[in-house]
């Protein structure tokens, strides 16, 4: 299948990017801020899952941003979308059989952290991906990589200690701490909130643990950063809703955009 849906981004352009950026709910907009080479719609290309989430525009937009040639993946897919583990994957291979190195991956997520508050930046520096099924699973194509993939560093500290200072140069506040996935589509309950805390959790979301597992199976060095959207449920004394978790980004979208263009111009 990655043969088929590579011919056809490579019938459209043979751009190839250095670093892929996957964007988040609510900080899409940073595509519409590079001046497109190309822009190809998920609907276009041959069996490949399209985005069906709120805010979620699913569009490959390549082009140059500061220095280095980018894919940008505005509008990502979940498995609470009814995609398998397996489809999810496939546009993280995609963009590697494309040429890309680093995958720079960005998210909303719900703060469990004490020190974590409404509109902040986390790093992840690493993550929990227990509650949620592997992307590897199945027969593994030895083409793209190993059976079984170290996960020691799954999130490039050369990579992290580079976006520590952009932001700093920027003096923008910025944490770090462990991501862990659930699949939704609901928000978890507080018991669920309480369990990850215990577990060492710092934040929540519904997407990037799988996606990092694909990314550092094929080979790119990843990093990614949430955007603090809410406070998780039980932290949060409010019912969480999505409209909630798009509006915190939008609001933090400008200096989240500079953060990453930045940051990307330095890896
Ligand atoms: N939980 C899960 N996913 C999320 C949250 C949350 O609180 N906020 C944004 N994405």
């Amino acid at each position: 299948m990655l043969e088929k849906q590579m011919e056809f981004i490579r019938s459209k352009t043979n751009f190839i990017p250095d670093t892929a950026l996957i964007l988040g709910s609510g900080l899409g907009d940073l595509a519409d801020e590079i001046e497109a080479q190309c822009i190809i719609d998920y609907n276009d290309i041959p069996d490949f899952p399209v985005s069906t989430a709120p805010s979620h525009k699913g569009k490959f937009v390549f082009g140059r941003l500061n220095n280095k040639n980018v894919v940008i993946m505005q509008g990502r897919v979940h498995l609470y979308e009814g995609y398998s583990p397996y489809e999810i994957a496939l546009p993280i291979r995609l963009m590697k059989k494309m040429g890309a190195k680093t995958l720079f991956l960005t998210n909303a997520a719900g703060g469990i952290g004490d020190n974590l508050n409404v509109g902040d930046f986390m790093v992840i520096t690493d993550h929990i991906s227990t509650f949620v099924p592997s992307p590897l699973i199945g027969k593994n194509d030895d083409d793209l990589g190993v059976r079984f993939p170290d996960m020691s560093e799954v999130y490039s500290k050369k990579l992290n200690d580079k976006i520590f200072t952009v932001a700093n140069r920027l003096n923008i506040d910025i944490k770090k701490g462990t991501y862990i996935q659930f699949t939704g589509p609901n928000f978890e309950t507080p018991a669920e909130i309480k369990m990850a805390k215990l577990l060492g959790a710092d934040a929540v979301g519904m997407s990037t643990a799988i996606e990092a597992q694909a990314a550092r199976h094929c080979g790119f060095d990843v990093c990614a950063v949430s955007v603090i959207s809410n406070l998780a449920c039980g932290i949060s004394k409010e019912p969480i809703s999505s409209e909630e978790v798009e509006e915190t980004a939008k609001k933090i979208a400008p200096i989240f955009k500079k953060l990453v263009t930045k940051s990307i111009e330095e890896f």
